[in-house]
């Protein structure tokens, strides 16, 4: 059986909603580690390449919303949607998609993008260093599945998206024997 890739230890600055905090914008830091969204739970993340742009907005995050029960019956625990983008953006992106049950998590200095040798170059449209669009199903911070759209390379012109979407996701691994598949897939981190 081929070695199951770990995710790396990354830190995340997250701002959680604190009502203690006096004022009109009642949020604190805090560090969330990859051990915290990680460890001891089969999750599902996926990474996009910014947060408030069109197909990210339109299609991929509020279908992974839409269909979060369908990864629940599948015995994932968590979502997770992450992006090179600070906490503010993040935060505000999903409260603009009124986002409820996935969890967005800031990769603001592009660390756990990069980690995951995942981050590329998007100076092409002006947004400096980003993540190319993969997604991955993760137990106990291993990669069992990983889906990662093609032609990863910096400054792309076009935009691949299917093979991270939650349509795909759940069609692979509804045809797996999801208790005890995994297969094997190129993973450069
Ligand atoms: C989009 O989600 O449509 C998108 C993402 C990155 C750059 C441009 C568009």
């Amino acid at each position: 059986m081929p070695v199951k890739k770990r995710i790396p230890f990354v830190a995340f600055r997250t701002r959680v909603r604190d009502e203690t905090v006096e004022g009109p914008n009642p949020y604190r830091w805090e560090v969330k580690t990859t051990q915290d969204y990680f460890s001891g739970k089969r999750v599902v993340v996926f990474s996009l390449p910014g947060a408030f742009t069109p197909t990210c907005s339109t299609q991929q995050l509020p279908d992974f919303e839409r269909l979060y029960g369908e990864f629940q019956k599948l015995g994932i625990e968590s979502v997770y949607c992450l992006s090179v983008n600070d906490a503010f953006v993040m935060n505000a992106w999903g409260k603009a998609l009124g986002v409820e049950k996935v969890t967005l998590i800031p990769d603001g200095s592009g660390e756990f993008t990069r980690k995951m040798g995942m981050l590329v170059a998007k100076d092409n449209l002006g947004f400096g260093m980003r993540s190319w669009r993969y997604a991955a199903v993760v137990n106990d911070g291993l990669v069992e599945q990983w889906f990662e759209e093609g032609g990863l390379s910096d400054n792309c012109e076009s935009d691949p998206y299917w093979v991270s979407s939650p349509q795909n996701i759940l069609e692979t691994m509804k045809s797996l024997d999801t208790a005890s598949a995994s297969f094997t897939v190129p993973i450069r981190f």
